[in-house]
C-alpha cells in the first residue's frame, strides 16, 4: 500500500517543492492554510504529516492538538515532521515524543525525505498489533474463564436487578475501580437488553452475548484504570495527550486483542467476539481500530455501540437526559440498522 501524506505550509514556492521531492514515493496532499489542513484530515487518512508550524497567523501545534485529543479521528495515529524557521533545544526536548521529525529551514531534500521516512516507520509501527505479554493474556484468559462459570449467577442478577436508576446510583467514580467497573458493566447490561427487547429480541442466547460482551469488550486494558475510568471526555483526552506509542497503539487495538482472546473459546457464541471487536466503530467510518462502515457493523454490535455510549453518558454528563442523548444520538448513528437503534432506544425512554 503507498502511504499518503499531507504537506501544510503557507510558503507557497516551498510547498509546491516539498510536494514535488515527496511525490516520487508517496500520494501527496497538500494545503497552504490550516483551515483546508483540518478540513482534509477530517476527509482523509494520513500516515504522516509535514506541517509548518507558522502558518501566517495560526499555529501548526493546533492541528497535532487536534489529532490527539479526537482519538476518533483515524489521523490520531500518523506521524509529524515539524517544519520550522526556529528550533529551539529546548522545542526539541519537550516535543521529541510528538514528532517523529523536526526540520529548521533550510534543510536539504534527502533530510526531508529521511524525516518522512522514519515517520513513516512509526506509523506503520503503530497501526501493527501491540505485544501481548504472557502476564495480559493470562490474566484475560482468567477473565474469561470466570465469566463463562459465572454465567448462570450472572443471568439471575440482571434478571433480579429492575431499575437503571438503582444501579446508577451505586456507580461511584473515586471509589474502588473493579467495584467501578462492575457497576459500570452491568450498566451496559441493563441498556443493551432494554434495547434489545425494544427490538423484540428476547431469547436467552441473546442475552448471554450481550452479558458476555458487557464483561469483557475492555478486559485488554483493565490492568489500566486511566484508559477505563474517566471522569469526562475531557479527562480523558488529557490522559491521552501524555500517552507514549506503545499505550496508544493499545488503546486503539484492545477491541482487537479482546476478541482475539475471546474466539478461541468454544464456549462463547461467535457474535461475542465480533460485538468486542466492533465495540469502538462509528457509522460513518471513523471509529476504531477496523474504521468499519455501518453496512459492516452487525446489528447487535449496533445495539452494543449504543448502549456503551448511552452508559457514559449516564455516568459522565451531569446534564443528561434521554431526549438530549436521544438528539445527539440520531446525528451520530445513521444508516443501516441504527436507525432502528435510535427508534428502539426512543421506545424503551418513551420518547416520540
Ligand atoms: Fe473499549
Amino acid at each position: 500500500m503507498t502511504n499518503k501524506i499531507l504537506v501544510v505550509d503557507d510558503n507557497l514556492p516551498l510547498l509546491e517543492l516539498l510536494v514535488l521531492e515527496l511525490s516520487d514515493e508517496y500520494i501527496v496532499d497538500f494545503s497552504s492554510c490550516l483551515e483546508d489542513a483540518f478540513l482534509k484530515v477530517k476527509s482523509n487518512i494520513y500516515s504522516c504529516i509535514v506541517l509548518d508550524i507558522h502558518l501566517g497567523k495560526r499555529n501548526g501545534g493546533e492541528l497535532v492538538k487536534y489529532l490527539i485529543e479526537n482519538f476518533d479521528n483515524p489521523n490520531t495515529i500518523a506521524s509529524f515532521v515539524i517544519i520550522s524557521g526556529y528550533i529551539t533545544e529546548e522545542f526539541v526536548k519537550n516535543n521529541s515524543s510528538k514528532f517523529s521529525g523536526m526540520l529548521m529551514k533550510p534543510f536539504k531534500a534527502e533530510e526531508l525525505n529521511e524525516k518522512v521516512k522514519k515517520g513513516i516507520a512509526d506509523y506503520e509501527a503503530r497501526v501493527n498489533m501491540p505485544t501481548i505479554t504472557e502476564e495480559m493474556q493470562e490474566s484475560m484468559n482468567q477473565r474469561i474463564s470466570l465469566v463463562v462459570d459465572e454465567l448462570p449467577s450472572i443471568i439471575e442478577d440482571v434478571k433480579n436487578t429492575h431499575l437503571i436508576d438503582e444501579i446508577l446510583e451505586n456507580v461511584s467514580l473515586d471509589g474502588d475501580f473493579q467495584k467501578y467497573f462492575q457497576l459500570r458493566t452491568k450498566v451496559i447490561i441493563k441498556n443493551s437488553l432494554a434495547i434489545c427487547r425494544a427490538l423484540e429480541w428476547h431469547t436467552v442466547k441473546t442475552m448471554e452475548k450481550f452479558i458476555y460482551a458487557s464483561y469483557l469488550h475492555d478486559m485488554a486494558i483493565l490492568h489500566r484504570p486511566d484508559l477505563v475510568r474517566y471522569k469526562s471526555k475531557a479527562e480523558l483526552n488529557a490522559v491521552l495527550i501524555k500517552l507514549d506509542d506503545s499505550d496508544r497503539k493499545l488503546l486503539v487495538e484492545h477491541a482487537n486483542i479482546g476478541a482475539e482472546a475471546v474466539r478461541k473459546y468454544e464456549a462463547i457464541p461467535e457474535d461475542v467476539s465480533i460485538m468486542i471487536k466492533q465495540h469502538h466503530e462509528l457509522p460513518n467510518s471513523k471509529g476504531y481500530p477496523n474504521k468499519l462502515n455501518s453496512n459492516k457493523i452487525t446489528p447487535q454490535s449496533a445495539v452494543f455501540i449504543v448502549a456503551i455510549d448511552l452508559t457514559e453518558a449516564m455516568i459522565l454528563d451531569d446534564n443528561f437526559t434521554p431526549k438530549r442523548f436521544i438528539q445527539n444520538a440520531e446525528i451520530k448513528y445513521k444508516g443501516a440498522f441504527f436507525s432502528k437503534v435510535i427508534l428502539a432506544l426512543k421506545t424503551v425512554f418513551k420518547i416520540k
